[in-house]
């Protein structure tokens, strides 16, 4: 079977990629490399540089590959802080061209398409517990909102094409050669490493009166392995559902995390065990619009789709990153960091 992949120079589209192809996927990609690298795309990968709101090159990869009906799509811009200040460039590319995208694939018949969302659509959850699917969709931040847009148009157009939505908690971790690089990094796994390893002169945790047990703010991690073989399984969930009249299964939002929450300190704390150091890091005041409590309730991924996470060990995801880091660091460096 045939998968296009959008985003596939980028971390989490390199690394599904790898997976699909390990599934025994033959791998279409597009990426025009704007924020992604093209040392992540492997020789195995038929690869087209390009925006996913070409219709040119859509129609070239729909004549070069005829028998090609799904996509995951995961090209897109990923920076909340960014997409406040530049929120149009986020309803731009995350919205208005996945929708152009979604419009020319309906017209070459592709059949679906699974897309990468984020918990950033459920907002600022009041209570401390595990996030449903059902829960209300409230997105506090232009990026939230851009995904969001794209969900809705990807519900209005179901009678024309199928589709699974992902919505991703903290995705983390890497895989061999293949990890996380983002121009500026905001994530904390890969911040905090930069610190332990001197790349990076100074790192704040922000907010240490959140009500959670030791004051910092809780997330899901989850690995980006593990992710990427959920991808498998929406693939096939929906090639499945192609061949037969059940649709129980698509066009559907499924969580992607694994229902425990770990904090910003005690993250500091597990990179601090598995390097054997110290860290002197700065406290700062909570950040706007961080919520306090943010964690998938993923068992209707677990029991619909038989998502089984196999690298759900917080050190793993941590060690992942370090190893892929440590080894990267230079090629992916694009310019110092300095804050
Ligand atoms: N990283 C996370 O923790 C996380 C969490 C939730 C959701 N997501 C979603 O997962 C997806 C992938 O995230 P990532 O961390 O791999 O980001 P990334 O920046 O590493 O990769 C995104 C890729 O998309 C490409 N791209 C962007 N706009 C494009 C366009 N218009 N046309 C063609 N290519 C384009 C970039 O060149 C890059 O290679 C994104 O859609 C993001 O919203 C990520």
């Amino acid at each position: 079977m045939k998968v296009l992949i959008t985003g596939c120079a980028g971390y989490i589209g390199s690394i599904t990629s790898k997976i699909c192809l390990e599934n025994g996927y033959e791998v279409i990609g597009l990426d025009s490399l704007c924020t992604g690298f093209k040392e992540n795309i492997s020789p195995e990968i038929d690869f087209y540089q390009g925006d996913i709101s070409d219709y040119k090159i859509l129609s070239r990869i729909a004549e070069e590959h005829p028998d090609l009906k799904s996509v995951i799509h995961m090209a897109g811009f990923i920076e909340v802080a960014e997409s406040v200040k530049e929120p149009e460039k986020y309803i731009e590319n995350n919205f208005a061209k996945a929708k152009a995208m979604l419009d020319k694939l309906i017209d070459l018949k592709f059949e679906n398409v699974i897309f990468s969302s984020t918990a950033a659509v459920y907002g600022m959850p009041e209570k401390q517990e595990a996030i449903m699917e059902t829960a209300e969709l409230k997105p506090i931040n232009p990026y939230g909102e851009s995904k969001l847009l794209f969900e809705e148009y990807l519900r209005e157009q179901s009678s024309k094409i199928n589709h699974i939505i992902f919505r991703f908690f903290n995705v983390a971790g890497a895989y061999g050669d293949l990890g996380e690089c983002h121009q500026p990094e905001t994530h904390l796994i890969p911040l905090i490493l930069d610190f332990a390893m001197q790349k990076r002169e100074s790192f704040a945790l922000f907010g240490n009166d959140y009500p959670s047990h030791d004051g910092t703010a809780v997330r899901d991690y989850i690995h980006v392995r593990d992710l990427a073989e959920a991808h498998v399984l929406g693939l096939k969930a929906l090639e499945a559902s192609s061949a037969s009249e059940d649709k129980n299964l698509i066009n559907q939002a499924y969580n992607l995390g694994y229902g425990k929450g770990f904090s910003v300190k005690e993250i500091v704390e597990k990179v601090q065990e598995l390097l054997e150091i110290e860290l002197d890091y700065a406290i700062k005041d909570r950040r706007p619009g961080d919520p306090a409590f943010l964690v998938a309730d993923s068992s209707k991924a677990l029991r619909d789709l038989g998502f089984q996470p196999k690298f759900n060990e917080i050190t793993r995801i941590i060690n992942d990153a370090y190893l892929h880091r440590k080894q990267h660091w230079e090629r992916f460096s694009r310019s110092p960091v300095t804050s």
